[in-house]
């Protein structure tokens, strides 16, 4: 059932304040499952930690982060269970990245190299694992895959600033996944984008996993009207921390965390149920990660806080079999 394993990562920034050094703590004891085949929504609100924890699901990490403690593990499709946070950055490189897991960082369109065309773009990815493979076969492979996902194949032939940006995001996309990797992080794929193109990209990566091509793929986004198109399952991370998961379903209409009531009531496109509940949203701003409050950390904005929740930290609780929620409201102290 699982794919990946998240236990107890601890992920921080180091930073220099004056002459004294400390830690934003970005990734703060976080536990989560990606299951096998599944589509995860990792949602939450600007600075939570989304895109910390994207580099620590696939342990990318470089300075000023860095890992604390805790551990990462892959299962791979072939049954082997890998423990990513053990391996050195040259193994990761060789063995996991591309291979068993395919990162699309937040900035990837900008980061596509305008010198080059697609096909030299695809052909330096795929000879990174294969030295031998030629131009002709990265053409071949690029362009099998790019009618798998819907895409014309003169994109093998543009540079990426011929393409809309779109365009480009399925292409990146497309070349990310051409090892058929096990695990996708696709972090906010689709904020650049127009609503229609949005919808375009999302359905590119449905493919992916409808295909087989991809197994279980993490959908980042601060968005949740977006990510619900896709996701099987959401995630809702706060200052650091999971604070609720459950299926999609229940994410929209029964949210039980505080914090996910607010980020729901606080959309504008969604369903009447919802939309009648009116319209709301969080007040106040999420706690300083340097040196965030002892108990919860959503305790400052929380209209249901009680004494506990300034004191002891509620931890991420198995509800049933479909959901976690960490919250004094719905777990004894
Ligand atoms: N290079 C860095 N140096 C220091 N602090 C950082 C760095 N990158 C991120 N942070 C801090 O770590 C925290 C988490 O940042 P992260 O980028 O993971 O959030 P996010 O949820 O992805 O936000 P967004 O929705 O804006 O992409 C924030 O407080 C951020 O300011
Ligand atoms: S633990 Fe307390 S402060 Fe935190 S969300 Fe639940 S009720 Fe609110
Ligand atoms: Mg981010």
């Amino acid at each position: 059932m699982k794919r990946l394993e998240v236990k107890n990562v601890k992920a921080y920034y180091r930073l220099l304040i004056g002459n004294k050094e400390v830690d934003v703590k970005a990734v703060d004891g976080v536990n989560l499952e990606i299951r096998k085949g599944e589509i995860l929504g990792l949602v939450g609100e600007s600075g939570c930690g989304k895109s910390t924890l994207a580099k620590v699901m696939s342990m990318n990490i470089k300075p000023p982060l860095y890992f604390k403690g805790g551990s990462v593990v892959l299962h791979t499709r072939d049954g082997k269970s890998i423990e990513l946070s053990k391996l050195h950055k040259e193994e990761l490189k060789k063995n996991i990245w591309g291979k068993h897991i395919a990162i699309i960082p937040q900035e990837a369109m900008s980061a596509l190299m305008p010198t080059l065309k697609i096909k030299r773009i695809a052909y330096d990815v795929l000879r990174s694992h294969n030295p031998n493979i030629t131009l002709e076969e990265t053409v071949s492979v690029l362009k099998k895959r790019l009618e798998e996902l819907g895409l014309p194949d003169w994109v093998v032939d543009r540079y990426p600033f011929e393409l809309s940006g779109g365009m480009q995001q399925r292409t990146v996309i497309a070349i990310s996944t051409l090892l058929n990797p096990e695990v996708l992080l696709v972090d906010e794929p689709t904020s650049a984008l127009d609503v229609s193109t949005q919808k375009i990209v999302i359905k590119t990566l449905w493919r992916l996993a409808a295909k087989g091509i991809v197994d279980s793929m993490v959908f980042i986004t601060h968005d949740i009207s977006v990510v619900r198109q896709i996701a099987d399952r959401i995630a809702v991370m706060y200052a650091g921390k999971i604070v609720e998961v459950a299926s999609t379903e229940d994410i929209i209409f029964e949210p039980m965390h505080p914090y996910t009531k607010g980020l729901i009531d606080s959309i504008i496109s969604l369903e009447p149920e919802v939309r009648k509940r009116g319209l709301r949203y969080i007040p106040g701003q999420p706690p300083n990660l340097i040196n965030p409050p002892k108990g919860c950390r959503f305790v400052n904005r929380c209209p249901f806080a009680k004494d506990i929740c300034s004191t002891k930290e509620p931890p991420l609780t198995k509800i049933n079999h479909n959901r976690l929620v960490a919250c004094w409201l719905h777990i004894q102290g």
